[in-house]
């Protein structure tokens, strides 16, 4: 190979659902029953109208480019449905629209970040926000994200970072929260703007799962004066809609921000294509009530999944506030055994059984501080969810006895020793 990769690349590290779900998939491709709770992905179809309308568009042609910004049509009724959902004031101007929420990640850190910027984040985190950081040669300052606050961001952290850091600039904040599924509460947000009043720091808001709260409700910082001028907030279809496939996500900011992200996505997609804008436009024009209905059905699966898992001994959940993923506490399984939190998922993929699999995340695949736990999503079937604990309670009980299972998950670690507690080197996060 001629020359070499930069060292950004070279020391990239990725999401690693996406890696899992490739194992998933080949098993599952090789015969093996799989049960993929390992994505934040959906069980439930593209609802009816997008899909109608996407039909519509591509018989009409709408194939070619478009303006980088999205529709105007889609700009507008994205506005309209944010003043109709959150009570949010926002005009078609302050909409930018992208492939999925994620690549806002990307543009936001381009916009604002320059070498040597201190940006916080908060840990549990989602994997990529770090990558993006690194990608602009600025500096992620982790906080932990605390059981015992129910994970919420704590606002201490948020007012040590701006005491110790002269070139902070940046806050990263996810609510409803993945992994952990914690909410920010209005106290919470009064905390951040008194804190971020008169800095020059930005807040990326990361709001896939706005429609996911359990408890309590879902709040952005767009609704509070004193964050609306310093926050880039971002949303997606990939969840409330179930179609992540189709890629589409938007941005909400100040105009002079969201002309920042216009050149931006001149300079890098282009445009989302037109097809795929009508068809979200159409979903939040006219797929509101399924919309509905798969968050009800959501929240049914989590609360399944709560109490099912809390059955198992070892093994402690509380409840998520938002979001369709359950944080659940296994440490002392992983104590037991001698194994890591992404160790044991892995084991329950690839190494327990030869015919069954269970697909999952370690927490460390979110952060340090994530070790320990187990991140389950809901993207199957109600009876699968079930046959997913069973089989965990199943191989965590085989093991735990000395005998042919226990030997079987030592030859495995010993293939394996990246997943021995205390041995943990994993890159990938
Ligand atoms: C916190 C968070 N941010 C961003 C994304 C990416 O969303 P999208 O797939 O729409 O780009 C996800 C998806 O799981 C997420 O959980």
């Amino acid at each position: 190979m001629i020359g070499s990769f930069s060292r950004f690349a070279a020391g990239l590290t990725t999401e690693t659902a996406f890696d899992v779900l490739a194992v998933a998939r080949r098993l599952r491709a090789a015969g093996k029953d799989v049960i993929e709770l390992q994505i934040g992905d959906s069980p439930f179809p593209t609802p009816p109208h997008a899909l109608a309308a996407a039909h519509t568009a591509l018989d009409a042609d709408q194939t070619h480019y478009g303006p980088s910004l999205g529709l105007p049509e889609f700009r507008t009724a994205i506005a309209q449905s944010l003043q109709r959902d959150f009570g949010l004031e926002v005009t078609a101007e302050q909409v930018a629209v992208g492939a999925g929420a994620k690549i806002f990640q990307t543009f936001f850190c381009e916009a604002f970040l320059e070498a040597g910027d201190a940006v916080l984040i908060y840990e549990p985190a989602f994997p990529t926000y770090v990558p993006n950081v690194l990608r602009r040669g600025a500096v992620p300052v982790v906080a932990p994200l605390r059981p015992e606050r129910g994970f919420r961001p704590d606002p201490h952290d948020l007012a040590r970072f701006l005491h110790t850091q002269p070139r902070a600039k940046a806050v990263f904040l996810n609510s409803p929260h993945n992994p952990t599924g914690s909410v920010l509460s209005p106290d919470d947000l009064l905390a951040f703007a008194r804190l971020l009043h008169d800095t020059p720091v930005w807040l990326f808001s990361d709001e896939p799962y706005c429609h996911m709260v359990w408890q309590g409700r879902h709040i952005s910082p767009l609704s509070l004066p004193e964050l609306r001028e310093r926050t880039v907030a971002v949303y997606t279809f990939s969840k409330s809609y179930s179609m992540s496939g189709w890629r589409c996500g938007f941005a909400v900011a100040p105009v002079p921000v969201i002309q920042v992200l216009g050149k931006l996505l001149n300079t890098s997609l282009s445009c989302v294509p037109p097809f795929v804008q009508r068809a979200c436009q159409a979903a939040l024009e006219q797929d509101g009530p399924t919309r509905d209905q798969y968050m009800h059905r959501f929240r049914t699966k989590v609360d399944l999944l709560v109490r099912e898992l809390n059955r198992l001994e070892g093994i402690t959940v509380t409840p998520p506030a938002g979001t369709f993923y359950v944080f659940a506490d296994v440490r002392p399984i992983c104590q037991r055994l001698g194994i890591t939190s992404h160790g044991l998922a892995m084991y329950l993929l690839e190494g327990a059984d030869d015919r069954q699999g269970l697909a999952c995340l370690g927490g460390e695949c979110f952060g340090a501080s994530g070790q320990g736990f187990l991140r389950f999503s809901c993207a199957e079937p109600d009876e699968r969810l079930v046959q997913a604990v069973q089989f965990l309670g199943r191989v965590v009980a085989a093991v735990s006895a000395d005998g042919p299972a226990a030997a079987r998950l030592h030859r495995w670690l010993d293939q394996h020793p990246q997943y021995r507690r205390g041995e943990d080197r994993a890159t990938s996060r």
